[in-house]
């Protein structure tokens, strides 16, 4: 992705890390107009993968990421455009709290690192650039594919998954989040916590609702003044800017009733189906 002014400038390294405070390296710190190219830059990398994965609004923007505590690694080849450099891609990781299901369907609540947003410029797709960031990524957070948490990846990437990392075999879930077998021995039990099946105010519900479906969510919602004050959406997206996954608690109420009003899926059909083994 070209861009008209000089990637290089603006960034140093091949792969950066940004974070909130939209900084890449000492160059940009206290300089508003850097920042204000750094904010050009995310913003069109999230538009573009936004319409790569047919989302119908981006989920990483540069107020997106001043407001959560996630990371994006940003990928360029300083060559291209003239010597300019070109935005290749990027990879956005974050924590959140999920609350899963081991191979037994026992309720586990962990705290993964999340992939939430990954892209590679479609003319460059399958020439590895994909593999050099996420390895980056990995070798930066010393850790291994398996140990992460996958926000309803798309078939190009649970391909990318399997070839690259072997990772196959998916544990079912009843929320958007994919894991894979070895997620859950492969971890301390420090890292994990088994949720009591029953809470005082009713059963637990292991939900956690991915900001790309808060994002169809809040698009459903009718513009002000015509929207009711207090829609399940208006309160679920107003919960959008923390780090942890939106509606993730197991007993969050405006995500319940955001799950009522979605479409009946796969998913919900799986969730019916564990709900009813848990009654029986
Ligand atoms: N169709 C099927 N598989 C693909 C495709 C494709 N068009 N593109 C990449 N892959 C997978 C394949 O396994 C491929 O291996 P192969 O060519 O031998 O079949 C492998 O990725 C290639 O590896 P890389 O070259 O390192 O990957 P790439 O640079 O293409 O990056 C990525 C992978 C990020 C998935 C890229 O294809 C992309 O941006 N896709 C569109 C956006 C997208 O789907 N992002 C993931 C969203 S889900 C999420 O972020 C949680």
């Amino acid at each position: 992705m070209e861009f008209p002014f000089d990637i290089n400038q603006l960034f140093s390294e091949r792969v950066t890390i940004l974070d909130h405070t939209l900084v890449a390296g000492r160059k940009s710190a206290g300089r508003p107009d850097l920042q204000a190219l750094i904010t050009t830059v995310i913003d069109e990398i999230g538009r573009a993968s936004a319409k790569a994965q047919q989302l119908t609004a981006p989920i990483t923007s540069a107020s997106k990421l001043q407001s959560q505590r996630h990371q994006v690694y940003l990928l360029k080849d300083g060559e291209r455009n003239g010597g300019h450099g070109v935005v290749v891609g990027f990879l956005k990781v974050g924590c959140k709290k999920l609350f899963l299901l081991d191979r037994q369907g026992v309720h586990i609540e962990a705290e993964p690192l999340c992939v939430l947003d990954f892209y590679i410029a479609e003319n460059v797709q399958r020439h590895g650039y994909g593999l050099e960031l996420f390895d980056f990524m990995l070798q930066h957070k010393n850790l291994e594919p398996v140990l992460m948490a996958y926000d309803r990846p798309s078939i190009k990437f649970l391909s990318f998954l399997a070839k690259h990392y072997c990772l196959t075999q998916s544990v079912p879930q009843v929320n958007n989040f994919v894991v894979f077998e070895g997620f859950f021995p492969n971890r301390t039990a420090a890292q994990l916590r088994k949720v009591p099946l029953k809470k005082q105010d009713g059963e637990i519900k292991p939900y956690s609702l991915m900001e790309r479906e808060v994002i169809r969510q809040e698009q459903r919602a009718l513009p002000w003044p015509f929207a009711p004050p207090h829609t399940p959406q208006r309160s679920v997206s107003s919960q959008c800017s923390h780090s942890l996954s939106v509606g993730s608690s197991p007993s969050g109420a405006p995500l319940r009733a955001l799950r009522d009003n979605r479409d009946k899926s796969p998913q919900s059909t799986l969730a019916e189906r564990c709900r009813a083994r848990r009654t029986r």
